[in-house]
């Protein structure tokens, strides 16, 4: 399975401090917001790895990651979004490199304490598809938000609403997604939403349509970075020792930190 991070947009919810920056070059506590997306896919046992970027500042990646060997990355190559057309946009670029491989997609600005290894494995033997990770959430109109069609372990998301004003559940669709190799097919005939962008929402709908889609919900917490508000939480919450990051060092050289079990 390869690995994707979709690190483009224009971080305008974070001005003025992404005008001489990229929002995933931002400092999370002691490190770049950026290496949390590659920590989490290296836990995973994902060292295959894509960066979708974009913006005036898409070289100072390359400064801070190289070949990204250092931090345990096998391969690391690059992509460049032009423009602001969404996450299902940004997918697009990643489809030569994922060579019809499965992939795991982690939004740049999605950090975790625990591990998604289990959920990788379990995916890894789900014939097609699709699964989601979802994670319960006090403020879900701030995301896309799943609905369930009962509350027991055999649940299934019947549907998923970017958004949403009245939201159906608490339960968050968080930005780490894994999807077999139909989905650069199904990104292709997405149109644009009234925000005018292509929704990663709409591409969990059709795999929900052709019944292709599993979940699970997330261990241990989970918080976006793109806004001031969820930037500093997300601080916050690695300071007190989360994100596998308990009494390991700054990895300005070597590895990053060491996985939590
Ligand atoms: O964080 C989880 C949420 O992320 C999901 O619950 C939503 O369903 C999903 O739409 C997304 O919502 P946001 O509105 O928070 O996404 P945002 O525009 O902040 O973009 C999140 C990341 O996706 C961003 O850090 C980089 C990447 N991205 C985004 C856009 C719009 C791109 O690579 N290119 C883009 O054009």
């Amino acid at each position: 399975m390869k690995g994707i991070i979709l690190a483009g947009g224009l971080g305008s919810r974070l001005r003025p401090l992404t005008l001489v920056t990229n929002k995933h070059l931002l400092p999370v506590y002691d490190r770049p917001m950026i290496y949390y997306p590659i920590q989490c896919l290296l836990n995973a046992g994902i060292r295959d790895i894509i960066i979708v970027t974009g913006g005036e500042h898409a070289g100072d990646f390359l400064k801070l990651l190289k070949n990204g060997k250092h931090l345990g990355v096998k391969h690391l190559e690059y992509a460049y979004q032009e423009g602001e057309g969404g996450i299902a946009d940004a997918l697009k670029l990643a489809e030569e490199f994922a060579d019809r491989d499965k992939v795991c997609v982690v939004l740049g600005d999605n950090i975790i304490e625990g591990n998604i290894r289990r959920a990788a494995g379990d995916f890894f033997t789900q014939r097609s598809g699709a699964k989601l990770l979802l994670k319960e959430v006090p403020d879900p109109e701030r995301f896309g938000v799943a609905r369930l069609d009962s509350p027991g372990r055999d649940a299934r998301i019947v549907e998923i609403v970017e958004k949403p004003k009245q939201p159906a559940s608490n339960l968050a669709v968080t930005g780490i997604y894994f999807y077999d190799s139909d989905v650069f097919e199904m990104c292709k005939d997405l149109k644009p939403s009234a925000r005018g962008e292509l929704e990663i929402t709409d591409v969990n709908n059709a795999y929900m349509r052709r019944g292709d889609l599993t979940f699970e919900v997330l261990d241990g917490w989970w918080t976006d970075a793109g806004t001031v508000e969820s930037l500093f939480r997300a601080a916050s919450l690695v300071a007190r020792g989360g994100a596998n990051h308990t009494g390991t060092p700054a990895p300005n050289e070597g590895s990053l930190f060491v996985a939590k079990a």
